[in-house]
């Protein structure tokens, strides 16, 4: 098995498929764009790892000016935190005995680590822990936007924070708001009012919190969808975003307001690559991406290459997906490449160790996807 660094140079023909292409001008042209945009609007960027899994690609990011790291589990952090990634943010509950340990033991890694909290039961078992080892952690707030998933009531927040910060090893930094069920509201209006109307909610919270005496510096909030929204309440000190490096369809399927100046939102930066494997019936061919190579959902997969090819895909079953051209006399041969868009980032990058890194349709790095996998 040819090790996947000895690809670079390849041109995409010589890949293996099915796998992940992430096009580098257009994930530079990300990167550099969302920066500019929070700068311009006084915010930072504590960008999520949940959409790419790869410390490398962390790096990249604080490189490019994010403070800091936002993993859903622990052990993402814990895996970015061994990578020597700091300022982590771990946005999910970590609830319990065992994944406790691990938090505090994660700590000695990452002393800067912020945990976010939603159960007073919880909290005061952690603190408990703490103490014992005399160790503090510090802690966001974690807010209900009204999705009733993780977070506490915003009726109940102030109190809840009040508690929190009583507790000893538990020093509350501040709130996190994310309105996941926001972040694809096809009309911009729509989403922009609805998110507005949340975190004007959550900056309430967050004053609140302030005129009782509590040290809150953070207020992170907002993914890809309502970061023109969110940018424009003055308390959010920080926005959480993580698609707007590769987009999806999901993404590219809603409508946005042209708040980066110039046509057109963050662009699609990523796409699989697969290969013709059987064409022995007119109207389709087969080729080998499937379920386990796209994750099936957010939508179907479009063909970007080859352009000429005017085409459908249908899902084919686990290993397989069916391409069905507009003009069924088209000669699609065995063994052809067939670059699909990817419905859903997140969860599709999971399905993969690595992405390849292209420029001009040459590979110019790898980037082990070394988070997959780390679901707990
Ligand atoms: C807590 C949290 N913050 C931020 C994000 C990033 O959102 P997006 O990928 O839409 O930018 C997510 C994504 O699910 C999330 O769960």
């Amino acid at each position: 098995v040819k090790q996947v660094n000895n690809f670079i140079g390849a041109s995409l023909g010589g890949l293996p498929t099915p796998c992940l292409i992430a096009d580098l001008p257009a994930m530079e042209r990300n990167l550099v764009a969302m920066q500019s945009f929070l700068k311009v609007k006084g915010k930072s960027l504590r960008t999520h790892a949940k959409t790419h899994k790869s410390s490398r690609i962390a790096a990249l990011q604080i490189e490019h000016g994010a403070i800091g790291i936002c993993a859903a589990k622990l052990s993402e952090a814990e895996k970015l935190a061994a990578s020597g990634l700091t300022n982590l943010l771990i946005t999910g509950p970590v609830v319990t005995d065992e994944a406790h340990h691990r938090l505090i033991h994660c700590l000695e890694n990452s002393p800067d680590l912020l945990v976010t909290l939603d159960s007073i039961h919880n909290a005061r078992r952690l603190s408990h822990k703490l103490t014992d080892c005399g160790r503090s952690i510090q802690c966001l707030i974690d807010l209900d936007p009204g999705f009733n998933r993780t977070g506490v009531p915003m009726a109940q927040a102030v109190d809840f924070a009040r508690e929190i910060d009583r507790l000893p090893g538990l020093r509350a930094r501040g709130i996190q708001a994310y309105a996941g069920d926001l972040q694809h509201i096809v009309h911009v209006r729509e989403r922009r009012e609805k998110s507005q109307r949340v975190l004007k909610l959550a900056a309430e919270v967050f004053h609140k919190c302030r005129v009782a005496g509590l040290v809150m510096d953070i207020f992170s909030a907002g993914g890809t969808g309502t970061l023109a929204a969110d940018v424009e309440i003055p308390e959010v000190t920080e926005i959480q975003a993580g698609s707007y490096l590769f987009m999806d369809e999901e993404y590219a399927n809603i409508g946005w307001d042209d708040f980066l100046n110039r046509p057109g939102t963050f662009e699609s930066s990523l796409s699989v690559l697969s290969t013709v494997v059987s064409a022995n019936h007119s109207g389709f061919v087969t080729v080998d991406a499937g379920l386990k190579a796209l994750y099936r959902d957010g939508g179907i997969p479009r063909v970007i290459d080859p352009a000429s090819l005017i085409a459908g895909y249908e899902w084919f079953g686990d290993e397989y997906g069916k391409i069905i051209p507009a003009d069924p006399s088209a000669t699609i041969l065995v063994g052809e490449k067939v670059q699909l868009s990817v419905p859903h980032v997140d969860p599709t990058i999971n399905l993969y160790n690595e992405i390849f890194v292209v420029k001009e349709n040459i590979v110019v790095d790898v980037y082990p996807v070394d988070l997959r996998g780390c679901s707990q």
